[in-house]
């Protein structure tokens, strides 16, 4: 499609449909260079412009756009683009532009009517932009105004993807500033310990954050106001340290809430306790539309030891830590604070290529017929709840999602259920009301009195076995959590090669002369032996690499 394209200004070609307009041309993706000071990431990389080709788009890039993010513009023609020379040509020359941060008052100057914008765009915390542009009549989908709780919304989830590259790169940050190893070592030149990291918020980049710590070989805790984060702590190699109070942390959606006076005493204590003893802290506390909580106090700072590492990543938001200076690094106390605001950035082409790919995912979503030509559908709960604005008109906030009934109807004693358990197997344990259990044990007396009363002797051994083992089996399952079920499942797989024996016996020479099957039984039993002795070493083998994965 774009075979043998140069370089060159798009204005002279930029004749193209509007997406209002009733031809049905295929549309022009276009990609502007990023113009807020010190933003290296880029909306597309080349790998995915070959993919939008596919989906029966032309895409343009202005030149140098990629430049910070290892993309060159010719790696961007060789994947099938157009590079514009201008920002002028880019943007009159595209019916789609895809971004990263908001446009500049200076971008959104050069939008026209009909066009889609896709990015970052935050419309509760800028009013002024939202109605600059719905005044140019355009439509404008926000990355960020994703309903996050759709599963099928996952694969477009940049807030996800971007917070993951942010909590990899405060470890990274952490390891910069700290003069010592992360793992212990034990050497010719004498022991180092390992590092002690405590990790403030366990989300999307607190948990990358101890997945990166716990592989880079530090001891990591964690701590967070959602309980329901501790096995993801755990599962990720932390520890989870809980505050010494009670009280439920989630605020709906999967964020949290403010929390009380009593419980943040509780966790300010918890947290000096902590500052005390570990060697790095990296905080991720965030409640959606306030203000970062400040969690690390100048005290607790005095408090560390010389050297230690904060790596403040709600800086932006305030912080969490009272001495942060957002976008700086700072020594206070002789403890390091870094508060930088642009850790995403830092990591360009990995951001931008996972970036690339959730608009990727969310094209493919408006374009369903693969012909070029998106279509904003909202009658689509995810392109519903991300459009904020529709040709003009600011569609932001959307209604709230319709829930399935189950999901809808479930009033707040779920919750308390959930506690309940022991086995966190939460709202599935809810207990059975008392008449119908009362006439299930009636029942299954009455049939087990058949059994025995009419059943011959033998079949009531085999049968007496067959129930205790259905009741061993189902308390064993239903005691181990349900991270564990995978690795349980691979290794009762390895248990279940105890029929080896059936075909050692068949090929044993203490079977008999008289007994010996003839040499085709034999065969089949030798060959059996091999495959279950493959499923039994190999079931063993894939089990103890599962549980590797969850032992720190
Ligand atoms: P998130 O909302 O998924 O996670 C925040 C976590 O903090 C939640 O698990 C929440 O329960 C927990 N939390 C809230 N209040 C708390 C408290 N008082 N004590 C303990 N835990 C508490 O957010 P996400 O996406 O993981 O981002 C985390 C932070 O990192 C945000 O502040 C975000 O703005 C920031 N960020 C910073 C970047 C940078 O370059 N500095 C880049 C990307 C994200």
């Amino acid at each position: 499609m774009q075979a043998g394209a140069t370089t060159q200004g798009l204005s002279e070609k930029s004749v193209v449909p509007s997406p209002t307009s009733s031809t049905q041309t295929a549309q022009r993706i276009g990609v502007p260079r990023e113009v807020f000071p010190g933003e290296k990431r880029v909306a597309t990389v080349p790998e995915v412009v070959e993919k939008l080709i596919k989906l029966g788009f032309s895409v343009a890039v202005e030149s140098s756009a990629g430049d910070a993010a290892n993309c060159s513009d010719d790696t961007y023609r060789a994947a099938g683009a157009t590079v514009a020379e201008s920002a002028a040509a880019l943007w009159s020359g595209s019916d789609i532009v895809f971004k990263v941060r908001p446009p500049s008052a200076d971008e959104v100057a050069l939008m026209r009517e009909g066009q889609i914008l896709i990015g970052f765009i935050w419309p509760a915390q800028n009013p002024d932009l939202m109605q600059q542009l719905a005044a140019k009549k355009v439509t404008v989908l926000a990355i960020d105004a994703l309903p996050r709780m759709l599963s099928r919304a996952q694969k477009m989830d940049a807030l996800t993807s971007q917070a993951g590259v942010a909590g990899y790169r405060a470890v990274i940050e952490a390891a910069n500033a700290f003069g010592r190893f992360f793992n212990g070592q034990i050497t010719a030149a004498g022991k180092v310990p390992p590092a002690k990291v405590f990790i403030a918020g366990a989300g999307v980049a607190g948990l990358a954050a101890i997945g990166t710590a716990a592989g880079l070989g530090a001891i990591v805790r964690a701590n967070d106001t959602r309980a329901e984060v501790a096995d993801q702590v755990v599962s990720l190699g932390g520890e989870f340290v809980k505050v010494d109070y009670e009280e439920e942390g989630s605020g709906g959606g999967g964020y949290a809430k403010v929390m009380s006076e009593g419980f943040q005493q509780a966790q300010r204590e918890m947290y000096a306790k902590q500052a005390r003893e570990v060697d790095i802290i990296i905080t991720t506390a965030l409640i959606p539309g306030k203000p970062a909580p400040k969690l690390i106090t100048a005290e607790m700072v005095k408090s560390m030891k010389p050297g230690s590492v904060i790596v403040d990543m709600a800086a932006e938001q305030g912080g969490n830590c009272e001495l942060t200076e957002p976008g700086q690094s700072v020594v206070k106390h002789g403890v390091t604070i870094v508060g930088y605001t642009d850790l995403v950035s830092r990591l360009s082409k990995q951001s931008s290529t996972l970036y690339a790919t959730n608009l990727f995912r969310l094209t493919e979503e408006l374009c369903k017929t693969k012909d070029g030509i998106v279509d904003v559908n909202m009658k689509d709960d995810a392109i519903r709840g991300l459009t904020v604005i529709k040709n003009g008109e600011v569609t932001w906030p959307p209604p709230a999602p319709q829930l399935p009934p189950q999901q809808a109807a479930k009033p707040a004693a779920a919750a308390p259920a959930a506690k309940k358990s022991s086995h966190g197997h939460g709202a599935a344990s809810e207990p059975m009301a008392g008449s119908k259990l009362a006439i299930m044990f009636g029942v299954a007396a009455a049939l087990f009195w058949l059994i025995g009363a009419s059943a011959p002797k033998e079949f009531l051994a085999h049968f007496t076995v067959f129930v205790l083992a259905c009741f061993v089996g189902y308390m064993v399952v239903w005691n181990v959590k349900p991270a564990l079920h995978t690795p349980l499942m691979s290794v009762t797989n390895a248990i279940s090669s105890i029929i080896a024996i059936g075909a050692l016996v068949q090929i044993s020479p203490i079977t008999s002369a008289m007994e010996r099957p003839n040499s085709l039984i034999t065969w089949v039993a030798a060959a059996g032996i091999v495959l279950t002795a493959i499923n039994m070493f190999g079931g063993f083998a894939v089990t103890q690499r599962m549980l590797a994965m969850f032992r720190k």
